[in-house]
């Protein structure tokens, strides 16, 4: 790659992230491959020359808030030559050069497979003044840590496979990432095994269905009807079967991926998300309950407690699947920590279904719950359903469940009082002077007061107390071994 030019060297870029985890993991991603190229990283936008946004598509509201960032930019864009404004991320693939006309002073739109392309594009966009939108999908294309570059020493996000075929009729992720594709194993393990050597203790496994990891494709031609999003490079797809290649060979099925990455040597803990209870697979249960390193916690989204509006939502399963997988999975690991999302208001959404998402909440209890008010998605099916639940409605609807929901979270923390929690820390606690904070096995944020300690140790907490879903404790045990 190019190095930078006298003109561009030590320009410093602000970068902001408002997706999920695997944005999380593409900024640290471009992140490096700035920092390689010369370019230097500002802590706030004020310092910047330029402002990158790494975006999310998945709620109006996301999306709004980077509008909202591009139109207060537009002075600071005037203000001095040269600088650059870029779109990162599910944006990018999904509104592509309709950006362009809505922030005419954006400068660049890259989308998540085109990342390396990034520092090249800044140069000539703060050279030229020329704009570019590079927004194709490219199958073969996983961004990869740099051991050198970690944002935290001790832990980091791996991603085995990227975009989704689910299909999801509220849901953008398979038109902002495009088809399915499974990364090869030998890859996964290659990257676990440089990390673990350069001192990383935790690795996160991600993508949108870790349980369909390496599986066989399924038909996606049916999709491929112009909604929104449709790449502009060819879907990746064998042309005489019809099939999107999910697997370019090489992979293993997820349970025998995570039982791998959990013998690198050095790893002491392997978490995974997100799961689609369609797949979970009792294998897959039977490697969570037998590995030491594989932690005993699983986010497994359920987005509704009603088999009709479940159809609807074109999930692919009901209630009483889900349920099994649930009591599969807890007879099988007594100290499970059990996560979940759900949507209210979903169009048609009566009360009565609203009833089976309080019932199901009453019987799982899970530990966390993440919920969220439907949201139209421009292009999806869900968003031309034309029975909306009104605003006031999903409102009240959402505060119901979350009370529920609160009180579950926390009995749930109510139990690990006593309990001594083996917390791996990441750092100084920001709210607790003279404290610091971590995450237990079950990835519950532990606080506990110390000195000196360094992210990365590991140490036994007695917990005490719990404020919101944080547990408070002290420490019994020091430099314990993984
Ligand atoms: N692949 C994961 C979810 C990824 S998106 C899965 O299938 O479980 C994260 C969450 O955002 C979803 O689980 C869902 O609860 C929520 N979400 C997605 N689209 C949404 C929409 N249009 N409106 C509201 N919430 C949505
Ligand atoms: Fe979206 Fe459904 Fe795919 Fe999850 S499984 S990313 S909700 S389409
Ligand atoms: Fe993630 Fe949002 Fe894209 S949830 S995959 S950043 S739409």
């Amino acid at each position: 790659m190019e190095t930078s030019s006298p003109q561009t060297t030590g320009q410093k870029v602000f970068l902001e992230t408002f997706g999920c985890q695997s944005n999380a993991l593409e900024s640290g991603h471009v992140a490096s491959l700035l920092l390689k190229d010369h370019f230097s990283l500002a802590p706030r936008a004020e310092e910047a020359d330029v402002i990158l946004f790494n975006t999310c598509s998945i709620r109006q509201h996301a999306e709004d808030k980077v509008f909202s960032r591009l139109g207060q930019l537009a002075d600071w864009k005037r203000d001095k030559e040269g600088r650059v404004i870029g779109v990162l991320g599910c944006m990018a693939t999904s509104y592509k050069d309709q950006l362009m006309e809505r922030a005419p002073h954006l400068d660049m739109v890259v989308g998540p497979d085109q990342y390396l392309k990034v520092p090249e594009v800044i140069r000539q966009a703060s050279r030229t003044g020329q704009s570019q939108v590079l927004a194709d999908f490219d199958p073969v294309y996983f961004p990869e840590n740099d051991p050198n570059r970690l944002s935290q020493p001790h832990k980091a996000f791996i991603e085995i496979m990227k975009g989704c075929d689910k299909f999801c009729t509220f849901c953008v992720v398979p038109f902002t990432r495009g088809r399915e594709v499974s990364r090869p194993a030998e890859s996964v393990l290659e990257e676990v095994n440089r990390l673990a050597q350069a001192g990383v203790k935790e690795v996160m496994l991600l993508g949108q269905n870790v349980n369909s990891y390496g599986l066989p494709s399924f038909p996606v031609r049916k999709f491929n009807n112009g909604q929104l999003g449709e790449p502009s490079s060819p879907i990746p797809m064998d042309k005489e079967t019809g099939l999107g290649l999910k697997s370019r060979g090489g992979t293993l099925p997820f349970p025998q991926l995570l039982r791998e990455v959990g013998q690198v040597p050095g790893i002491g803990r392997v978490r995974f998300m997100t799961s689609h209870p369609l797949d979970l697979s009792d294998e897959l249960v039977e490697v969570m309950a037998e590995m030491p390193t594989v932690c005993q916690s699983i986010h497994l989204p359920v987005q509704c407690g009603s088999d009709r509006v479940l159809k609807r939502m074109g999930r692919k399963y009901d209630v009483a699947h889900y349920l099994g997988r649930v009591r599969k999975l807890r007879s099988a690991m007594r100290d499970l920590f059990i996560t979940t999302d759900l949507i209210v208001g979903f169009p048609g959404e009566a009360e009565e279904d609203f009833q089976g998402t309080l019932d199901l909440l009453e019987e799982v209890r899970y530990d966390a719950v993440y919920s969220f008010k439907f949201s139209p998605r421009l292009g999806t099916p869900a968003a031309r359903m034309l029975n909306r639940v009104p605003e006031e409605v999903q409102d009240q609807r959402l505060a119901r469940l979350n009370e529920k929901a609160w009180n579950h979270a926390s009995e749930s923390c109510q139990a690990r009082l006593g309990l001594v929690e083996e917390v791996l820390v990441d750092g100084p606690a920001d709210k607790t002077p003279g404290a610091f904070y971590g995450k237990s096995r079950q990835n519950r944020t532990v606080v506990f007061p110390g000195t000196g300690y360094r992210a990365g140790d590991l140490v036994k907490v007695k917990v005490e107390s719990h404020k919101v879903a944080n547990l408070y404790g002290t420490v019994l045990k020091t430099n314990c071994e993984l």
